[in-house]
């Protein structure tokens, strides 16, 4: 999964750059250093659409004033095992830490607990923030909504995000089960990627043209729309994102803006999100939930693959490898986003990212 054209770049070099830039943009030091380490996070485990080159997308907001420097979240609601916050249109990352710790906190006393957040913007990688959770022995659940975009499964009006959802459990002697996806069939930075590297085709299920039919080519698809992955089946779970991230979570949902902020329509930055913590050992004894997840782990691993695959893996294995890999040898970043970072440190009056 790694970059075969990417250039080397040292993890620890990369979050003391991204945090530097991000001070430049007066983010507060604290702040700057828990975005840059679930954007590291993400880059390490190979979800470069989600890791540094955010950065790239972030300062312009920032700039442009749509998205708070300081991130001042803010309590709504709390009321027993539920809350809601308010993300203050700061960075989405600073209140899902807050919420997902939240989360946790509520789901160790009470068992199990909701958390949404209002008024917030991109989350980036959900799985970093269900993984925080899963490695206080919680099973945790994650959704995020966003702007207008995607059709509903046989429509052309677009009303959705890429809804991404995760989940992550504790597994006994191992790092927790991650599963953390966009529900439609990739990640819209996915395709940001494709049009940086210059290629004409996209893969086969990817993404429609603008009357929705299905479209390999990279022009046509930027008129069009993104794909449900599954067909009805992610769209389902789609919807169910945009209700507990967007409905549920007093923010925005399908068209209906419900925010402070005035960008608005495809453009629009406000988001919601929700995170689910639940204890197991409320109903098992303590730890048996992680020690039975290790053995239903190590039944998948050792299936017998299908006829020409190498082996079945669980959720999280490729990107946990990868994320070893990259710490010993280097995150390898895509050519065009080391140009991008470049030209924003360049901008910003911030010295060049030193790569291997
Ligand atoms: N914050 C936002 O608004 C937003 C929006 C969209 C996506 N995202 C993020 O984008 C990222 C990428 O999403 P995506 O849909 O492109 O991911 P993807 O299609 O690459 O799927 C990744 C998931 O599938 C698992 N997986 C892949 N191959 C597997 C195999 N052979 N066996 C078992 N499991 C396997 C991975 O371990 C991982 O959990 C996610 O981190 C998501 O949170 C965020």
């Amino acid at each position: 999964m790694a970059n075969p054209t990417g250039q080397r770049v040292d993890p620890g070099v990369l979050r003391t750059w991204g945090t530097e830039l991000l001070r430049k943009l007066g983010v507060p030091v604290n702040q700057a250093e828990l975005v840059m380490d679930s954007l590291i996070d993400a880059d390490l485990r190979g979800t470069y659409s989600h890791g540094s080159r955010l950065l790239v997308t972030y300062a312009p907001r920032v700039r442009a004033g749509h998205l708070a420097s300081d991130t001042k979240v803010t309590v709504v609601r709390d009321v027993g095992a539920m809350a809601l916050l308010d993300g203050g249109l700061g960075f989405g990352q600073i209140a899902a830490y807050q919420a997902v710790d939240l989360a946790a906190e509520k789901a160790l006393t009470a068992g199990v607990a909701v958390v949404a957040v209002r008024e917030t913007t991109h989350f980036g990688a959900l799985g970093y923030f269900t993984a925080r959770a899963a490695r206080r022995g919680l099973l945790a659940i994650a959704a995020q909504n966003g702007p207008p975009m995607v059709p509903a499964f046989g429509g052309v009006t677009p009303l959705f995000a890429t809804n991404p959802f995760s989940y992550a459990a504790p597994v006994a002697n191992q790092d927790p089960l991650i599963f953390d996806i966009a529900t439609t069939a990739v990640a819209g930075n996915k395709l940001q990627q494709v049009l940086a590297r210059g290629e004409t085709t996209i893969p086969n299920g990817w993404m429609t043209d603008r009357e929705g039919r299905p479209t390999r080519d990279t022009l046509a698809a930027t008129q069009g729309f993104l794909q449900w992955a599954g067909g009805h089946k992610g769209y389902g779970l789609g919807l169910l994102v945009e209700t507990l991230a967007g409905v549920l979570a007093d923010a925005p949902f399908g068209t209906a803006e419900h925010t402070r902020s005035p960008v608005s329509g495809r453009g629009r930055l406000a988001k919601g999100g929700t995170f689910v913590a639940i204890d197991p050992s409320v109903l098992l004894p303590e730890g048996v939930f992680a020690e039975r997840m290790e053995a239903l782990l190590a039944e998948v691993r050792s299936s017998v693959p299908a006829a020409g695959v190498d082996r079945v893996m669980a959720p999280g294995d490729l990107e946990r490898e990868l994320r070893d890999e990259q710490l010993r040898q280097g995150i390898c970043l895509e050519l065009s986003t080391v140009e991008q970072l470049s030209s924003l440190a360049v901008d910003l009056g911030v010295r060049t990212l030193q790569t291997a």
